[in-house]
């Protein structure tokens, strides 16, 4: 099918490349020059397992083409998805300048029928409102054109996004329309074959189910770390807990970590764009106000640990960062807590060196060159000359470390983890103190 995707970020870009390469023909569109000169060029802007190889094959075969010319894109789609950014505004509300700016954009290329299919993250009413932008264009254009809005929401992991859009665990399609239907029944055939994946529904149900979806592992996230906070005061170990919680199959183990809080480009957003949604006609979202405000407390507590740790300044302190990327595998830094713990360190007076096996270029995009921030080629160098550590992304290869070398270069011999990556009594036989969430901290032994 010849499917045409806006958008060339986190979901666009994968989504595109995964069609392709079963066969589809596709055209991804974007607004950044930069963006589009790069990929057609064969770089891939991002840190996605998988990700590069696919765009370079699919390209190689022809079917994947990236450009700025968005009446080509328009032309080319009788699928033509949106896959564009959707942030907060400042109300916390889903900024929808994007996805209007794009329909408005087809509205004004379009010569016969398309169907418009929604893959951004937007709240219930978007589709009618994407719909309106476009009947207002086509009305000023003086054409009759037919066209369907869609909803497709994407739930891809970031780190895991190709194998997730090649393997969905759902494909949540909402839409009455049954010609909208044979189409995507039709472009998503090849990834439905094993057993059905597809819920279909009405365009409301589809867009509500992906703020579900995110507002429910928000929750499964700051429910740990209330409960961690909860194991700290009563004496109890979050991890013991975790684990007789998660053998309870109707619990699972997923979403149960304790630690520095959720982050990322999806949960804050979306969490903060559902409350406003609730908001604006009159509901109020008592535990999605409770999931926000536990987790803005809890990305705040391992600073706030070691700030405390040195009665309450860092002047003079170098504080060694091990993770930047809101989650391991991906280079991602949007709300990641990592951004929030290094504010928090610098308005104390500290030192930061920092690493992350993917993040390094993003985090210098982010915070440029800065007397407090040196950023590291590796895990080790990152302790060198450092007094203490903080470790914020569990990242695989920050979880076997060299405690020996470790307690050597450290000159306080302090281990904050924010993630739960060692075990208290291993760690602590080598001279360290060890903070870590939800577990009785470990200081001094040396
Ligand atoms: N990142 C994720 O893990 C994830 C998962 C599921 C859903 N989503 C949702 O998918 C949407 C996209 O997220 P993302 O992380 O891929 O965003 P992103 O910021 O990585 O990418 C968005 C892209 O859209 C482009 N763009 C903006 N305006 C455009 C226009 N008018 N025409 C063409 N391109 C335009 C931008 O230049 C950018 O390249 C959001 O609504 C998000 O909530 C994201």
């Amino acid at each position: 099918m010849k499917v045409t995707v806006f958008g060339t970020g986190y979901v666009g870009l994968v989504q595109g490349a995964v069609l392709a390469d079963v066969g589809h023909d596709v055209i991804c569109v974007d607004v950044d020059a930069a963006k589009v000169a790069a990929l057609q060029a064969g770089h891939i802007p991002i840190h996605e397992p998988g990700l590069e190889p696919l765009v370079k094959a699919n390209q190689a075969a022809g079917r994947l083409r990236f450009t700025t010319d968005a009446a080509q894109g328009v032309a080319h789609g009788e699928l033509i998805f949106l896959a564009v950014g959707t942030p907060p505004d400042e109300d916390g509300s889903a900024d929808l300048q994007h996805v209007l700016a794009v329909a408005r954009t087809i509205a004004t290329h379009m010569t016969e029928p398309k169907t418009i299919v929604n893959k951004s993250t937007v709240p219930v009413g978007t589709a009618d409102k994407v719909a309106d932008t476009v009947r207002k264009v086509l009305e000023t254009r003086r054409v009759a054109l037919a066209f369907e809005v869609v909803s497709n929401p994407e739930f891809l992991k970031e780190g895991a996004a190709v194998a997730d859009c090649k393997r969905p665990d759902r494909i949540v399609i909402g839409t009455r329309a049954p010609q909208a239907e044979r189409q995507l029944r039709e472009l998503y055939a090849p990834f439905n074959r094993n057993h059905d994946r597809i819920v279909m529904m009405d365009v409301r149900s589809a867009e509500l189910t992906k703020y579900a979806a995110n507002a429910m592992l928000a929750t499964k996230i700051s429910f740990i770390n209330e409960m961690a906070n909860l194991a700290e005061q009563l004496g109890a170990d979050i991890e013991d807990v975790r684990r007789g919680l998660g053998s309870d199959p109707r619990i699972g183990y997923h979403f149960i970590y304790p630690g520095v809080g959720y982050g990322g480009s999806c949960f804050p957003k979306d969490v903060k764009a559902l409350i406003h949604t609730a908001q604006s006609i009159g509901f109020t979202p008592d535990l999605l106000l409770a999931v926000e405000s536990r987790n803005d407390a809890q990305r705040q507590l391992l600073a706030r640990r070691i700030i405390a740790h040195y009665g309450g300044s860092l002047r003079g302190k170098t504080i060694a960062v091990w993770g930047l990327a809101f989650k391991p595998e991906t280079d991602d830094m949007r709300e990641a807590p990592s951004r929030y713990l290094l504010q928090s360190l610098w308005a104390a007076g500290a030192q930061v060196r920092a690493h992350d096996p993917a993040a390094m270029d993003e985090a210098r995009r982010i915070f440029g060159e800065r007397d407090d921030l040196v950023l590291c080629g590796s895990p080790t160098e990152a302790l060198e000359g450092a007094d203490a550590l903080a470790i914020v992304t569990e990242w695989k290869i920050f979880r076997v470390p060299d405690f020996a070398q470790m307690a050597h270069a450290l000159h306080d011999r302090m281990v904050f983890d924010g993630r739960n990556l060692y075990d208290p009594e291993t760690i602590t036989r080598f001279g360290l103190g060890y903070v870590s969430i939800g577990r009785a901290p470990v200081v001094g032994m040396s």
